[in-house]
């Protein structure tokens, strides 16, 4: 069992650089099966999503070559294979071969999605973009069936009931190879959707208006090869950015895209961080007094989801009582009891967390429920008294590229043992 280990207390500072974007990215990678040439990215994290996804490629006859950031896969060998439920189940974005597979061959015989376990998580509104598209969805064991009956998709007005970053991008990445235009309104605006649009557009797709809340698809009928940066990632961001502030003695979050972090940051500035926004930089002080406030997520560029629970363990440093209201997942409350088990006054009651902060940490054993409770988990480590072992680091590993390194870099006192 890996488990990693963190003595807190210590004065980091330095430079902590973000890297390229884990949800931008495993949407880019199943897209690229859109081409029939090859199409290289760069700026590609080092996280278990990808090794995954790139699994995942190979099984289809794509080969794939990774040399540091970047990543170039050669679709021209591509064939339309099951995906396997025990493969699809390691992430939930593996849900993108759905919309890939189905908009290049009319066809995809998939497993079903996994991911963290934030409580339900339907796919309802990707399966009735599918069927707006003239797919037809069948069971069979424990596979899923999208089929066409051999036809080319056909474009469709598309209204998303709710807001839905995975609805969005599916339905644009199966409809860029359909026959006419595709609307899709009530899109979600996550800056994700607009990184997957440049690609697809700069392989010769012809999408409108990503990033806005409704998106206009005129399908083509082939796509070719690019080269593409992946934006940086604005959950990692705004995670180091919280940590800086609540256990640095000044430190630089690098390759940051601010204008994708506004309204965490605000929030920031409302508990009195003081930071320094450069252009390509957050530049965090080491703080005095904090203010408690109040977070309600919603989607973006309201408060991410993403965020709320990294942000917790400075929200603890705060003088006052607060609430947090996650909006978009309800039970996204895990890394609540492990922050008590800490010493932490923070409980959840009717749907909301309710914090008082000011109450020194302390080191415990803990369990990294999901990816973000992981990393709020790390965050309070640091702050802590004494020793944290955190165990079911996997899911911090799918999310964090090469975290542990960069919080050595700046001076913690952290390791990763594999016993
Ligand atoms: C993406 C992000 C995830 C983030 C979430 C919300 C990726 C890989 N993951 O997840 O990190 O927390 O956006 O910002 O990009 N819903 C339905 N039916 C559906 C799809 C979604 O009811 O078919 C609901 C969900 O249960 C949720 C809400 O819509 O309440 C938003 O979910 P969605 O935006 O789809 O999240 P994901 O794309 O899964």
């Amino acid at each position: 069992m890996r488990k990693i280990i963190i003595t807190g207390g210590r004065p980091l500072k330095g430079e902590i650089p973000v890297s390229g974007a884990k949800n931008s990215v495993v949407a880019l990678i199943p897209a690229m099966i859109l081409a029939d040439e090859p199409i290289t990215l760069d700026g590609v994290p080092d996280l278990s999503d990808v090794a995954n996804l790139v699994e995942m490629l190979s099984l289809l006859g794509v080969k794939v070559n990774r040399q540091q950031e970047s990543l170039t896969a050669d679709p021209s060998g591509l064939v339309n294979r099951p995906i396997p439920p025990e493969m699809i189940s390691q992430l939930r974005a593996s849900y993108y071969f759905y919309g890939s597979l189905l908009g290049r061959f009319g066809y995809a015989k998939v497993g079903l999605p996994g991911g963290c376990d934030l409580g339900p998580r339907p796919i309802d509104l990707h399966l009735k973009a599918f069927e707006a598209l003239g797919a037809q969805v069948t069971y069979e064991g424990d596979h899923m069936i999208l089929s066409t009956g051999g036809r080319r998709l056909q474009g469709a007005h598309i209204f998303m009931d709710t807001v839905s970053v995975g609805a969005t991008i599916n339905t644009m990445i199966a409809a860029s190879l359909a026959q006419g235009r595709t609307v899709i309104e009530n899109s979600a605006r996550e800056p994700e959707i607009i990184d997957v649009a440049i690609l697809l557009n700069n392989m010769g797709a012809r999408i409108r208006g990503a990033g806005t809340a409704v998106i206009t698809i005129d399908g083509v009928e082939r796509l070719g090869g690019t080269r593409h940066q992946v934006i940086p990632d604005r959950i990692e961001a705004g995670s180091y950015i919280a940590l800086a502030a609540a256990v640095g003695e000044g430190i630089c979050v690098t390759n940051v895209l601010y204008e994708h972090l506004e309204s965490f940051i605000a929030k920031l500035e409302e508990m009195g961080v003081r930071m320094i926004v450069k252009e390509d930089a957050v530049f965090v002080e080491k703080q005095e007094a904090l203010r408690a406030v109040d977070i309600s997520t919603s989607p973006y560029p309201g408060f991410a989801t993403d965020l709320q629970q990294p942000l917790t363990p400075l929200l603890l440093k705060a003088q006052g009582r607060g609430k947090i209201k996650d909006t978009i997942y309800e039970k996204r409350v895990n890394h609540v009891p492990e922050l008590a088990r800490m010493g932490a006054e923070i409980s959840t009651l009717g749907g909301q967390i309710i914090y008082t902060g000011g109450k020194p940490l302390s080191g415990a054993e803990v369990r990294a429920t999901d990816l973000r409770a992981g990393l709020a988990l790390i965050t309070a480590a640091l702050m802590a008294d004494g020793q944290t072992v955190i165990t079911d680091i996997e899911h911090i590993l799918r999310g964090y590229s090469n975290i542990i390194e960069k919080l050595q870099a700046l001076g913690a006192d952290i390791t990763l043992v594999d016993e």
